[in-house]
Formats: structure tokens, C-alpha cells, sequence
């Protein structure tokens, strides 16, 4: 992994002290205290005054027009005793509102930026149901509407969301915030012939009226809403475990995935009992911007995934770590983003250590690691922004979505794996996710709950961990810890090797997996000549690698080069695939190396194949 930051700070609020910016609690007069939700400044919802306790969704998709429409009816609890219900919309047309049952005069702000406009609704201490009537906007940012030709059928079209960060909003009227949780139901109506699927209880089979009905009966948060609709079709690998994917990928898809009931039951052996019923997985179009999203009980992912040979599987482990860490206990806010996503980097190399071994899960804390150094040198190794408790005030999220809260997030954990020993912390962790299910953390909760349950004043283990460097300091902090070498030392000797003259032999290269051809290449010299770039093209087809990791790699290793045999496959690769981590490295490369026209004529022609935060992304690197 390697995400880049996709948006420049431009103006930085610096808030003084560290240990100042504990987040504030709501208190209410609520006794569930799921409602304690922590000051979350990316919703202008109320629903720190107003409980939000189930979504009835009826809704209808037109994708020729390209417009989700229909009705979003809120069961709530005015605990409060407010005399409005705010709620967050993005681009979305207001057709009316009923306030148990009653049209209402609704009022609806002009838009923030990203925020979007925040949706008055006036209510009384008793209203129980506020039904929105609604229809999305063509600036939709969770929306990707797909043409025949961007799918593998060339035949439907096809719609896929992407909510998180605070997408959610730009296609249900909601509180979007990663703290406010709620169940749902859904009644979704889609052209005859095509399947639709949710982030719920999911159909196996076409239904012929085009009507589906969901169920999701755990409160789960407005980022975590998910639908998808096309020519999608089913395919069993164990009782709880399925793919989904266009008809044209399944049988690929459900031959790469074949382990993944296997991996639950990993899972579940570490950390307990996987709470969602049903584990399956949804292989999108090409053009899905993202590797995977944790999309509960159906994970949705791309299909670079798909390497023939089980290779990148790992992926799927992470998306499914993230069933306790993160669907189960939820950061708080976007600035305790590394609850999220640090710990289901951990979970996920767990998972990989039992499956593959040490020194295989030693290979991928390695390489994250050093995605580690090159984030940290990107930012600024002094910047704040490589705390792990982020400052997102006047920004959006997605400013967060580096490197950081994965990176030096489970190296965190990693730390503290090692200093207080594996059992202590897995009997933690186990503790944790049960403690905290369905329930919402803030990092000033987890740092408490650490102390209490597992570090107990133990003087020396504190001065050993360092907990306040790390969350609240800058860079990487000194006692970061290292994986073991064994398998990428072998390469390094492979490396040396070549660039003496002398090729690895394919009875070595033939068993390496997809992180030794990464870490060969990595650390290659820049740039290689074209005669060497030739040898390594000739001998292990890297031109015509299906293996979306390599295949990326090596396309930007031939740019640095100015290997023009690789230029084809390149475009080809960039005229069909989405996915922000593949581009924004390629792209970049061409800035940097003096093809910039190459760049632009490139991005001219596929841009519209993108997803819109793509676009977004891709248009401050290409111009
Ligand atoms: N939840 C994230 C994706 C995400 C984060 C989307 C924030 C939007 C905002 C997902 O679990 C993730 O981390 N995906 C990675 C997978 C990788 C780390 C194995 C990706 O897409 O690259
Ligand atoms: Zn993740």
C-alpha cells in the first residue's frame, strides 16, 4: 500500500498543546451510551441532541438518468427536546418532508464546501418518523455510474457507492458521521434483469420484478452504507462465505478467493467470533477507485486483486480484519482514523502470519514499512500531520488518508505486541474488540483503556513504549520496530547480482511471491538502463505481468527509464483501471520525467473512466 496524500494543506491550524485536544463528550439524557458520540467537526448533524435509531429506505435507481430517488424515514428519539432535526445532505434535491406523517417547511442551508448542506427539519419532544423525499445530484462524490463499455459485459450499465469518508451523504439524507450509528432496511427498486446488493442481508439470485429488500439489524455508521447494481451473479465457496462479480470474472474471481472461508475462521481464532452472519465478497468493474472497502457482511473490491494465483489475497484479509476493527469498534471521528485502519493493518498481517507464515507476513511489515519512510518523507517528517491523532479541523478526511494512521498505526501496535508479548496482547485485543462492540472510540479512550487493562503503571514499560511520541509526536519515532529480513535479504543478493550481470535463475524466481518481485524492483537503482530493462523484461515478462502490483511497478520503473516497450501495456493498463494507488505513483512518474505530454494525452483519453475522487485527485497531478 502506498496511498498518497490527495489533498495540500494549505492553510494549517495548528492547536497548541498535545494533550490538550482530548474530544469533548455530548452528555444527554440517553441510557444507551452508544449516543455519547465525541465532537465530530465533519457532520452538521444534531445527532449529539437527536438519537437517530433506524433508516427505512425506499429508494429507486434510473441509470440511464443517472439519479437515485425516493424516500429516507428516520425513526428517532428527540431525547433532547430540540425543535429541529438537522441532517447532512451533499447535492441532494429536497422534493418535501413529513414529520410523522405531517408536510413540514424544511430548510436547506447553502452548501460548505465538501461539508455539503445541512438539511433543518422541524420536529417537536414526541416526533418519532421524519420521512425525506430526495433525489441525488449529478455531483454525487459516492457515486460511480458506469457506461456497458467501462464493464466486462459491455452489455448493463452499472452503479457502485463509495461512502466513506462522509460520501454517505451525497445519496442518503443522513447523520454522516463515523460516531452516530443506526440499523436499516431497504426497498430498492432497479431495472428488470439486473441484481442489486447492499451493505446487508444480500439476494443470492436475480429477482424478476427488479425489487430488492435489505436488512441490516446491527447499527452500523453512515460511511458503511454500500450499494451496488449490475449484471452481477453469485457463487458459494463455504456456508457463510460467497463471490460476487460481473458473470465474466466470477469463475476467476471465486478460484482467488477460494480461501477466503478459511481466512474467517483465522480471524475468528484470534481475535472472536465474527458478529455479521454472512462474509462475502463483490469483485467491482476495474474503474472502482480504491483496493477494497470494508462494506459490512459484502465486502467490495477491485478487480486488480485478481492475479490468477491467489497472490494478493491479503487484501481481502484486510478488508475483513476490519469486521472487528472498525465495523465493530468504530473511530470516533476521522482524526482517530488510525483506530480504524492502524489496527486492521495489524490484524490483517496477523491473519497472513497464520495463513502463510512469518516469514511472509515479514515481507509485508517490511514493505509497509518503508511505505512508512517515503509517507513520512512526503509530509515533512516535523509536520503534524504525521501524528497519529489527526487535526482535520477546516479540512476534509480524506486529507487524512496517508500512509500514517496504516503505517505508523500498526507499528504501534506492533510495539506494543512485542513489549508486553504476544499472548498479554491478544488476550488485550480480544478483550478490546469485546468491550467495545458496536460502539464508537475516540484515541483518548483507547489510550485510557490501554493503561487500565494492559500497561497497569508499569513504569518501564511506559519509558519502553513511548505511547505520547507516537500519537502525539511527529515522524517515526526511535524504538520503531523492524521486521525480520530472511526472505528479502535472499533478494537483495538476487539484486546485487543482476546489476553485476547475472540474472536470478527461474528455479529461484519461479517461488517468489509478489513482495519479492516488489522488493527487487524497489530498490533497483533509478533509472536502469535499457539494456538492463530489456534483460528483465525478456527473462520474466513484466510487460505482460497480470499481476496489477508488478504490472504497476514496473510500468513506473519503464517510465523512469524511458522504456518504450512497455509503453502499450502501459495505456492499457491506465485506459481500464481505477484505482487511485495504481495511478497517482504512474501519472506522477510521467510529471517528474519529463513526459508530461505522455501524461496529458493519456489522461485526456481515459479521465472520464474514472471515478470522480480520482478525477479529483488526478487533475491537481496531470495539468
Ligand atoms: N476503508 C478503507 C478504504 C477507505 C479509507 C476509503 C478511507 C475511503 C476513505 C479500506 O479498508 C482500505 O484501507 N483499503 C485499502 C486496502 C489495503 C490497505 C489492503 C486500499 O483500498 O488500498
Ligand atoms: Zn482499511
Amino acid at each position: 500500500m502506498n496511498m498518497k496524500r490527495f489533498c495540500v494543506l494549505l492553510v494549517a491550524i495548528v492547536i497548541a498543546s498535545c494533550n490538550n485536544n482530548v474530544s469533548k463528550k455530548n452528555s444527554t439524557v440517553s441510557s444507551d451510551t452508544s449516543f455519547l458520540v465525541a465532537k465530530d467537526i465533519h457532520t452538521q448533524s444534531n445527532a449529539d441532541s437527536v438519537l437517530l435509531k433506524h433508516l427505512d429506505l425506499d429508494i429507486k435507481v434510473d441509470l440511464d438518468k443517472r439519479i437515485i430517488s425516493g424516500s429516507a424515514t428516520w425513526t428517532i428519539e428527540n431525547t433532547n427536546k430540540v425543535n429541529e432535526l438537522v441532517l447532512d445532505t451533499y447535492d441532494l434535491g429536497i422534493d418535501s418532508v413529513l414529520s410523522d406523517g405531517q408536510k413540514v417547511l424544511y430548510r436547506l442551508d447553502s452548501p460548505k464546501q465538501y461539508l455539503g448542506a445541512a438539511l433543518h427539519i422541524p420536529i417537536i419532544p414526541q416526533t418519532e418518523l421524519v420521512t425525506v423525499f430526495y433525489k441525488t445530484g449529478k455531483n454525487a462524490r459516492a457515486l460511480q455510474w458506469l457506461d456497458p463499455v467501462q464493464t466486462l459485459s459491455k452489455t448493463h450499465s452499472f452503479l457502485y457507492t463509495q461512502s466513506e469518508s462522509i460520501y454517505a451523504r451525497s445519496w442518503i439524507p443522513c447523520a454522516d458521521g463515523p460516531g452516530i450509528r443506526y440499523t436499516y432496511d431497504a426497498r430498492v427498486a432497479v431495472p428488470k434483469g439486473l441484481m442489486a446488493l447492499m451493505s446487508a442481508e444480500n439476494p443470492q439470485q436475480i429477482s424478476d420484478s427488479g425489487i430488492y429488500h435489505f436488512k441490516m439489524d446491527k447499527p452500523i455508521p453512515a460511511y458503511l452504507m454500500a450499494l451496488a447494481v449490475g449484471d452481477i451473479t453469485f457463487r458459494k465457496i463455504n456456508d457463510r462465505t460467497g463471490v460476487y462479480a460481473e458473470p465474466a470474472m466470477i469463475d476467476r474471481a471465486h478460484y482467488e478467493f477460494e480461501d477466503v472461508g478459511k481466512m474467517v475462521s483465522t480471524a475468528e481464532k484470534l481475535y472472536g467470533a465474527y458478529r455479521w452472519g454472512r462474509y462475502d465478497v463483490l469483485v467491482l468493474p476495474p474503474g472502482f477507485p480504491i483496493g477494497g472497502m470494508e462494506n459490512p457482511k459484502l465486502t467490495f473490491c477491485t478487480p486488480t486483486v485478481i492475479a490468477g494465483d491467489r497472490s494478493l489475497v491479503n487484501l481481502i484479509a484486510h478488508e475483513l480484519a476490519h469486521s472487528w476493527s472498525g465495523n465493530l469498534v468504530t473511530n470516533a471521528t476521522w482524526n482517530d482514523f488510525w483506530l480504524n485502519e492502524g489496527f486492521t493493518e495489524y490484524f490483517e498481517r496477523r491473519i497472513m502470519e497464520e495463513m502463510e507464515g512469518k516469514s511472509y507476513a515479514d515481507m509485508l511489515w517490511q514493505i509497509g514499512y518503508e511505505d512508512l519512510e517515503d509517507e513520512v518523507t512526503n509530509i515533512g517528517k516535523d509536520d503534524k500531520d504525521t501524528w497519529l491523532k489527526l487535526d482535520l479541523k477546516g479540512r476534509d478526511p480524506d486529507a487524512g488518508l496517508t500512509d500514517i494512521p496504516y503505517e505508523k498505526g500498526c507499528h504501534f501496535l506492533k510495539l506494543i505486541e512485542v513489549n508486553v508479548g504476544r499472548e498479554n496482547f491478544d488476550v488485550f485485543l480480544n478483550k478490546y474488540f469485546n468491550e467495545h462492540a458496536f460502539k464508537t472510540i475516540t484515541t483518548e479512550d483507547f489510550l485510557k483503556y490501554l493503561d487500565n487493562n494492559l500497561i497497569k503503571d508499569n513504569a518501564t514499560l511506559k519509558n519502553n513504549i513511548n505511547i505520547n511520541a507516537w500519537v502525539y509526536g511527529p515522524g517515526i519515532p526511535a524504538n520503531c520496530p523492524h521486521a525480520g529480513m530472511e526472505r528479502f535479504d535472499r533478494v537483495d543478493n538476487m539484486r546485487s547480482a543482476f546489476l553485476k550481470g547475472t540474472l536470478p535463475p527461474l528455479a529461484i524466481t519461479q517461488k517468489w511471491t509478489t513482495y519479492e518481485w516488489l522488493h527487487f524492483l524497489r530498490k533497483m537503482p533509478k533509472p536502469l538502463s535499457l539494456v538492463q530493462m530489456k534483460q528483465l523484461d525478456d527473462a520474466y515478462h513484466f510487460t505482460k505481468s497480470t499481476n496489477s502490483e508488478i504490472a504497476d511497478l514496473w510500468f513506473i520503473t519503464a517510465v523512469t527509464a524511458g522504456y518504450e516497450p512497455a509503453y502499450g501495456a502501459m495505456q492499457e493498463f491506465l485506459s481500464t483501471v481505477g484505482r487511485r494507488k495504481f495511478l497517482e505513483p504512474l501519472y506522477k512518474e510521467m510529471m517528474q520525467t519529463g513526459k508530461q505530454e505522455m501524461a496529458k494525452r493519456i489522461y485526456k483519453a481515459y479521465r472520464e473512466n474514472y471515478h470522480p475522487l480520482a478525477q479529483e485527485s488526478l487533475d491537481k497531478i496531470v495539468r
